[in-house]
């Protein structure tokens, strides 16, 4: 069985070497020694100087959408994981939809002036497949009219845009280590932000809003990480030049035996330096699509419909909107296999089973 991703795991004996302490010191959680190591080798790593570590990437953007838009109409990408969508209305805001670049699948700028109203508080964007928003223009917007920008930079670990952290942009960004992801904590993600002053309103909130064991300092919740996932994410940072290595290799090799005529890779934006964190491909109708899906099935190999369907067409969501771009590319495309093992006879096997079947 070929599955789209597999994991990344370190050897063993070095993860249960990191957690001899904790069996010595007992301390499992509330921000121990593990995860504080973990938070200062991510810093020189990312080059980020503002961010907290929490449970899952999810938490983040609750955190986020509270602190900065709370109540209030969030600007927000059809295209990307649910977790975008269902964030802003678990925190009782509403979502509003605007559509996306036809050729970078992240939120367009061009229509996201016409949406802003009063009751606009914040944009939502997805650096999707860690290709960064237009970063600049929705900055310019957002000053423009006074309103915040918190990315869902969940796929972005390790992602630059002209030269530096694509987590220094917007007001919060948030990454997500799942397992699934290219750097991972099992369970893991985390709040980047510009200052200390935003560091301690969205440290407050992932910890119950404790200042002391006693006194509060603002309503918080819990976002905090486990020593055992922190000792995770210590394990598989070492692998981390391996792990990009090896997917660069994979995605060259794709992009070396598919046939660009009939199928067609993203773009990615200018000045991006890029962590080949998924392999996403626009076939030219859904049914191209879904006959390569079930040849593929046929053999053991499970690509998956990363993002489908268009976030706007989310059946309890209230209002409509119609997002002709994203709904088109959600019905198009489709990620391929990638993560470190996959073998160069599969990708030949799929990429001979998608150019057969998709006629230039
Ligand atoms: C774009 C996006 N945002 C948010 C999330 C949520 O992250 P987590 O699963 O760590 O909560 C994901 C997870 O895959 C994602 O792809």
């Amino acid at each position: 069985m070929i599955p789209v991703t597999k994991t990344f795991l370190p050897p063993q004996e070095e993860y249960q070497e990191l957690l001899r302490g904790v069996w010595n010191t007992q301390l499992l959680t509330n921000r121990g020694a593990l995860l504080l190591q973990l938070e200062s080798e991510l810093k020189s790593y990312l080059g980020a100087d503002h961010f907290v570590v929490m449970n899952n990437g999810t938490v983040p953007i609750q955190i986020a959408i509270h602190l900065l838009a709370d109540g209030g109409d969030v600007i927000t990408t059809p295209f990307s994981y649910v977790a975008t969508t269902t964030a802003i209305l678990w925190q009782k805001c509403n979502p509003v939809f605007v559509d996306v670049e036809p050729d970078y699948l992240t939120i367009d700028p061009d229509l996201i002036e016409a949406a802003i109203t009063p009751a606009t508080r914040a944009i939502l964007a997805t650096h999707v497949f860690g290709n960064a928003c237009d970063v600049e223009r929705i900055g310019q917007i957002a000053r423009k009219h006074g309103i915040y920008v918190i990315y869902d930079a969940a796929h972005c670990f390790g992602v630059k845009y002209r030269g530096q952290s694509i987590f220094n942009y917007g007001d919060i960004s948030t990454c997500s280590f799942h397992a699934t992801k290219i750097f991972h904590t099992a369970e893991g993600g985390a709040a980047f932000c510009r200052d200390q002053e935003m560091y301690d309103r969205i440290y407050f909130s992932h910890n119950f809003g404790h200042l002391t064991p006693t006194t509060f300092k603002a309503v918080g919740i819990n976002g905090k990480i486990s020593e055992l996932q922190a000792a995770m994410g210590l394990a598989v940072l070492k692998y981390m030049d391996t792990i990009l290595d090896e997917r660069k290799k994979l995605v060259g090799t794709y992009h070396d035996l598919l046939r660009h005529a009939s199928v067609k890779f993203i773009q990615l934006r200018e000045g991006l330096e890029w962590n080949y964190s998924y392999y996403p491909l626009l076939f030219a109708d859904e049914s191209a699509l879904l006959s390569v899906m079930s040849s593929l099935e046929t053999m053991g190999i499970y690509p998956r419909r990363y993002f489908y369907p268009s976030l706007n067409q989310l059946p309890y969501l209230t209002a409509s909107t119609h997002t002709p771009v994203s709904e088109s590319a959600a019905s198009r495309i489709l990620c391929l296999p990638l993560f470190v093992g996959l073998k160069e006879d599969d990708q030949m096997l799929i990429a001979s089973t998608i150019n057969s079947l998709c006629p230039q």
